[in-house]
């Protein structure tokens, strides 16, 4: 095909947000976009099959989002935006049925439409993209009344050294996937097609082990400890502590978000002998049992005293300060470590992006972090640098878009 008669590259973009397109336009692209859009599953000639890790789907549409129940995938990328004055509630509504077109795809194996790297969209690797709406979004919608109470900047602890470069948040795109390739791949897609209507507030990169590394163990963070022991159940406790089960549909089957970035001290906690390090948190580093017990999942006893007299398990312990018994006020924690390069001279910059969900951030996250922050051990080693809340709309049908409930 000659330069002159090649298809222009396409631009959805341009399609969806209001460049005026020509009706044979439209079809030139749809035809530019056949041309280089593999059958799902389908891998052309010359290349390998893929390998289970690469090829694992998790559905995108439904009920609820994937992404917050999902087993956490080895990598993730929180990508957080400002809208662009003008975003109102119709731009909105496009850029959301852009994105959740490329999601949808992606999370599929199918390369997203006028995909530039069609090659690097085959290998979901259980790719989930979940959306959050921040406090932002709502007003520039003209729809604070629809706001959930909860979602709004937390109120300030004294633990807190937060950066603005890592606070905040109209939209927040969560990607997960077992590869790092097909996470870079869908940012990389989102990010471009949401350039119109909106711009990078913040990004957060983080990892847990690899797929297949330690199949149903507990992930470790970088203070090596198990991390996420007590989280609610799937398919018990966590149906109770993360859904909005009820109210109007843009809530029925929504969560909401908290992500905090916390740096981890690793130089000064490398200085504490092994059993100061267990007491901090309460619990064992090898098993993550409770100091009053031998395997991971058995109960802590608070009450439980030793020779000294003293607790067993601190007081002022991770454990003790973040416990928490009643199903409803429990959080789902889906933390992911984060680890950029040393000083010159040698200091780690290193922590966890905690991520957690929960129904509701008042009644559940808000009391469990004023305790840590009143009082908790791991302080000591532990800041908090970034903060955003985001709700998290429900899912969507096939056919359809995540916001169609809030926006549409
Ligand atoms: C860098 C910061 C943090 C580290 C290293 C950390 C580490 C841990 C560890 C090792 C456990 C015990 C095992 C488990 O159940 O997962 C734990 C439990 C827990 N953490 Fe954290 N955590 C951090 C921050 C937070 C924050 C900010 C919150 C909430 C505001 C939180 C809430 C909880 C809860 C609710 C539990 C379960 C307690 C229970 O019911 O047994 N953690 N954390």
């Amino acid at each position: 095909m000659s330069r002159a008669t090649t298809p222009r590259p396409v631009s959805r973009r341009r399609l969806l947000t209001g460049g005026a397109l020509a009706a044979g336009g439209a079809l030139a692209v749809g035809a530019a976009v056949a041309a280089t859009r593999p059958e799902p599953g389908a891998h052309p000639a010359g290349m390998m099959p893929a390998g289970e890790v690469g090829e694992a789907v998790e559905p995108f549409h439904g009920a609820r989002q994937a992404g917050v129940a999902t087993e956490p995938q080895a990598h993730g990328a929180f990508v957080a935006f400002t809208l662009k004055p003008g975003t109102d509630r119709a731009a909105l509504g496009r850029m959301l049925r852009l994105l959740s077109d490329d999601a949808a795809r992606l999370t599929q194996g199918r390369p997203a439409l006028a995909d530039t790297e069609p090659e690097l969209g085959l290998l979901p690797a259980r790719l989930t993209v979940t959306f959050g709406f921040g406090p932002g979004l709502y007003a520039a919608a003209g729809l604070a009344d629809r706001r959930p109470p909860s979602v709004a900047d937390l109120p300030s602890f004294r633990i807190d050294r937060l950066q603005p470069r890592w606070s905040g948040g109209d939209l927040l795109l969560q990607i997960c996937a077992d590869d790092p390739l097909t996470v870079a791949h869908a940012q990389r897609v989102l990010v471009k097609d949401s350039r119109p209507f909106a711009t990078v507030r913040w990004v957060q990169q983080g990892f847990r082990r690899a797929a297949g590394a330690e199949p149903g163990r507990t992930q470790r963070n970088l203070f090596g400890q198990l991390d996420g022991t007590a989280n609610p159940k799937p398919g018990g406790s966590l149906e109770t502590a993360v859904w909005v089960t009820d109210g109007p549909a843009w809530l029925r089957d929504s969560t909401t978000l908290v992500v905090r970035r916390i740096s981890m001290n690793l130089e000064t906690w490398d200085l504490l002998g092994r059993t100061d390090r267990e007491l901090a948190v309460g619990r064992r580093l090898d098993t993550g049992a409770p100091l009053t017990g031998t395997t991971e999942h058995d109960q802590p006893d608070f009450a439980a005293t030793g020779p000294d007299g003293l607790t067993v398990i601190p007081d002022f312990s991770h454990l003790t300060r973040a416990h928490v018994t009643d199903d409803r006020y429990k959080i789902h924690r889906r933390p992911y470590n984060y680890d950029g390069a040393p000083t010159p001279e040698g200091h780690a910059d290193a922590g966890l992006i905690f991520a957690s969900y929960q129904a509701d951030v008042t009644r559940q996250f808000l009391p469990i972090q004023q305790r840590l922050a009143e009082r908790d051990l791991l302080n000591e080693w532990t800041a908090p640098i970034g903060s955003a809340v985001f709700a998290i709309p429900p899912g969507c049908p096939d056919g359809g878009w995540i916001g169609q409930q809030l926006l549409g």
